[in-house]
């Protein structure tokens, strides 16, 4: 019995003294667990998670925990914290989407781990600036070559009309002429099959093929595609006259038997992130007639009355439309991807916390886009905010993470801004545009990617 009370005496004085002199160590952050184990709150968070992010950083603060399906997403919505984000030696951006990888494109651990270095510094030293305007030639004239297949007049949505000429536009700029799908049919069920595989991707990229059958075959699909494109790229890479494409840069430094799976993911990477944004920008432009206006006056002024069926946009053009350029800025801005992630490889300070390792830091750019310190009026479609950007000079403004950041920031962004800042440059040249339905929300569904809009926007267009 007095051993009891002598061990209970001790334990009370030492949490006593803890409690009264001992410094506050940094703990976790507050976590939502749910009340189901391991699956946790992800029922909640799967319904809609960029208003959960927001209704979770309201009640909890700027960093919290969700435990979902076994995984914990940390978040991480204060500016001051990104750095931590992109530049800490205790996050890596590999181990985070080695999985996902895996799950979407069939590339085996150890050939990710090996080759994932490679194929990025090819693709960045391949889009930089400089190379990017040595292609916008090539996709002036695969524009305006598609969207003449669209015929002088008619009626669609929009989206689906975007999707019908930049598909087979920027893979024919990338990956090959050779490589473009070709006649109608076969641009027909390359179309089926990649929105098969887009809109499924983020499921796909967490669950394994069993449970997504239809998707699971178009991946297939879309693999054995591209095993012939990278032969197809091999076989032309001394016979055509053009420079090597990106695909024929991959097929001569990356020796590897996923290959094509990586092209799969380039392809991917190309246009599931700027179809959505030109959707966008498009239809944030015609439907503000004051806006509409300015870029028509901008466009007209540029490009002249050159011929409409064959439409020259040089860079010396495209500077020429700023306001067209801020358009395209403040859509991305404003349709930004839902989150972007890292996982913690060592204990991460952030705030008064220390994050564990395992778990997956999350950031969105999206409500980072919505912080009014940097975008006051966060949900007004602004062009004219970019002008404080130095876009000549590729600086663009300050609390702008559409991209991300560090050294996996998006090796595309040039050449994004690039081809959509042309694209909707010449649709808007050629065509006269009636809005049918009111522009659509975004859905709340999405964090991989940029916003999808959550219902129809059908469009009228003409020729000019
Ligand atoms: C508006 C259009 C686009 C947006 C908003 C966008 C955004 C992003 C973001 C947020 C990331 C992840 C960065 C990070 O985690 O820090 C990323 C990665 C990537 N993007 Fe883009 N992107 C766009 C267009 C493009 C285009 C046109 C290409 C190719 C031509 C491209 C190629 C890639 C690739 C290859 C990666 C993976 C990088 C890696 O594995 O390290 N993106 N993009």
């Amino acid at each position: 019995m007095e051993w009891i009370t002598l061990i209970l005496t001790v334990s009370i004085v030492i949490i006593s003294f803890h409690l009264i002199f001992g410094k506050s160590q940094p703990s976790a952050p507050p976590c939502i667990r749910g009340w189901i184990p391991w699956f946790g709150a992800a029922f909640e968070f799967g319904k809609a998670p960029l208003h959960f992010i927001q209704q979770a950083r309201a009640k909890y603060g700027p960093v919290f925990t969700v435990v979902a399906a076994g995984k914990r997403l940390t978040f991480v919505t204060l500016n001051e914290d990104f750095r931590a984000f992109f530049n800490s030696k205790d996050v890596d951006f590999e181990q985070a989407v080695q999985e996902p990888v895996y799950n979407t494109a069939s590339i085996s651990k150890d050939s990710f781990f090996k080759t994932h270095p490679t194929c990025i510094s090819i693709i960045k030293g391949r889009l930089t600036p400089g190379n990017t305007a040595m292609l916008s030639a090539h996709l002036c004239e695969e524009f305006n070559d598609h969207l003449e297949s669209l015929g002088s007049e008619g009626s669609g949505q929009l989206n689906e009309l975007i999707k019908s000429v930049m598909y087979p536009a920027v893979m024919s700029n990338l990956l090959g002429r050779c490589n473009s799908p070709s006649s109608a049919l076969s641009r027909q069920e390359f179309f089926e099959k990649f929105t098969t595989y887009d809109d499924g991707f983020e499921y796909g990229s967490q669950l394994p093929d069993m449970f997504l059958k239809e998707w699971a075959n178009s991946k297939q699909w879309l693999i054995s595609l591209l095993r012939n494109m990278v032969a197809n790229a091999e076989d032309t890479l001394y016979s055509e006259s053009y420079e090597k494409t990106l695909l024929q840069h991959l097929t001569t430094s990356v020796p590897d038997k996923y290959l094509p799976n990586y092209g799969l993911l380039l392809l991917w990477a190309s246009l599931a992130n700027a179809i959505p944004i030109t959707f966008w920008a498009i239809a944030f432009i015609v439907s503000n007639p004051e806006v509409y206006k300015i870029a028509m006056d901008q466009i007209s002024t540029a490009l002249g009355d050159q011929d409409k069926k064959k439409t020259k946009v040089t860079l010396d053009d495209l500077q020429q439309m700023p306001y067209v350029k801020w358009c395209i800025m403040e859509g991305i801005r404003l349709r930004a991807p839902g989150a972007i992630t890292r996982k913690v490889v060592r204990p991460l300070k952030l705030q008064n916390y220390i994050i564990p390792p395992g778990d997956m830091l999350m950031l969105s750019p999206y409500w980072a886009h919505r912080n009014p310190k940097y975008f006051p009026d966060p949900e007004d479609f602004k062009p004219e905010r970019w002008e404080k950007a130095d876009l000549e000079k590729n600086v663009l403004l300050e609390g702008f993470v559409a991209f991300g950041g560090g050294k996996n920031q998006c090796p595309g962004r040039w050449y994004a801004i690039m081809e959509l800042h042309m694209f909707v440059a010449l649709i808007l040249h050629k065509f006269e545009f009636t809005l049918l339905d009111p522009v659509p929300k975004p859905s709340p569904l999405h964090l991989v990617g940029t916003q999808q809009p959550d219902g129809p926007c059908t469009v009228r267009y003409k020729h000019r």
